[in-house]
């Protein structure tokens, strides 16, 4: 039996019940792949039902407020997806009629939507021939064909989408790419492969070769990049001022005014970027823990420090708030309020 109808067998008796494969409408499926390209499945599919019970349809997203779906993204990280999930689903509902494209061709033309979604939307709602390459598919091909070019690097997605392409089956295409995604995910997963119960691995070049273990390829690591982030706990009647940030990742979201830099500051330094941007009098600032607080970004490594200074700041821009449940943040942030929330009397 041929590669492709022998991994559509192991799905059909395999295949994980997740709440998305209860329907083929493109709103549902849009939102699905978009989250799990953000998260693990156990976290993505709680993700994805809380977004569903909040924005159950296109109109429901399209008609409502990029705050509100911001907040419901806290935690998932990648604010850009959301803000993309927000605008697109404006553009279909006013633009396009609320009619989801069908072809890979137009479905790639929508903001937030590229060869990956495009290729999962278009072959599991409308059966189009498309394959789609994710970590589970790169690493599948690798090893069944020892392909060694480095996926990780940009050039080896056409090797990757040329082999993609002809292993797909002759029909059933939206459920042969989840197929591969399962198979990836349970069988043929990074670490510790179940070779041994793999229904594909007499195909296997890598088993049987003995060399499983070598693939996929990855280029050597690209550089991570280290920022200082010194934020600034300004507070004044209980209440703690909070900006909104205009570019970047976090977009749009929620933070305290920060300095950042790709050095370590000193306390005067702090000082003189707080009197540049408030023109404070007789300004005073303490750190409330010497240990940095250390966050992960996929390029970036943040080591933040918070510095509290009282009734000293007065703003035009910015608010004072006393509860920041409201306000959509980082992960960061959240991390520093949780931490300190008895200290500082934050409700
Ligand atoms: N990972 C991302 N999308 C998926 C899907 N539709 N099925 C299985 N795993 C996935």
């Amino acid at each position: 039996m041929a590669l492709n109808k022998l991994i559509l067998n192991w799905y059909d008796k395999n295949k994980r019940d997740l709440p998305w494969r209860h329907t083929k409408n493109p709103y549902n499926i849009w939102i699905s792949e978009i989250i799990l390209q953000q998260t693990r499945m156990e976290q993505g599919i709680y993700y994805y039902n809380r977004f569903i019970s909040r924005f159950p349809d296109l109109k429901t997203l399209a008609t409502s407020d990029e705050k509100d779906v911001l907040l419901l993204w806290q935690g998932l990280g990648y604010y850009s997806r959301a803000r993309n999930l927000h605008y697109t689903s404006k553009h279909i509902y006013n633009q396009l009629n609320s009619e989801f494209p069908e072809s890979y061709e137009e479905l790639i033309k929508l903001k937030g939507i590229g060869d990956y979604t495009a290729s999962a939307i278009s072959s599991i709602c409308f059966e189009k021939s498309q394959p789609v390459l994710d970590g589970n598919v790169f690493r599948i091909i690798s090893r069944v064909y020892e392909i060694k070019n480095p996926i990780d690097l940009n050039k080896s997605r056409k090797v990757f989408k040329e082999k993609a392409k002809e292993m797909m089956p002759s029909d059933r295409y939206g459920d042969y790419n989840q197929a591969l995604m399962d198979f990836g995910s349970i069988i043929c997963k990074p670490l510790n492969p179940l070779c041994s119960s793999c229904v594909i691995s007499k195909f296997c070049s890598a088993f049987n070769n003995n060399s499983v273990e070598y693939y996929p390829v990855k280029s050597s690591k690209s550089k991570i990049k280290l920022l200082y982030f010194d934020y600034i706990v300004a507070k004044h009647k209980n209440q703690f001022l909070i900006e909104q940030i205009k570019e970047g990742i976090w977009k749009n979201m929620f933070q305290f005014p920060v300095h950042v830099s790709e050095s370590k500051k000193t306390k005067k330094e702090v000082i003189k970027f707080l009197l540049e941007k408030y023109q404070a009098k007789n300004l005073t600032i303490k750190l409330i823990d010497s240990e940095f607080i250390q966050h992960k970004l996929s390029h970036i490594n943040i080591r933040s420090r918070f510095w509290l200074t009282e009734n000293k700041i007065n703003v035009d821009e910015g608010i004072y708030v006393s509860s920041f449940k409201e306000y959509p943040m980082s992960k960061l942030m959240h991390k520093f309020i949780e931490k300190y929330t008895h200290e500082l009397s934050i409700s």
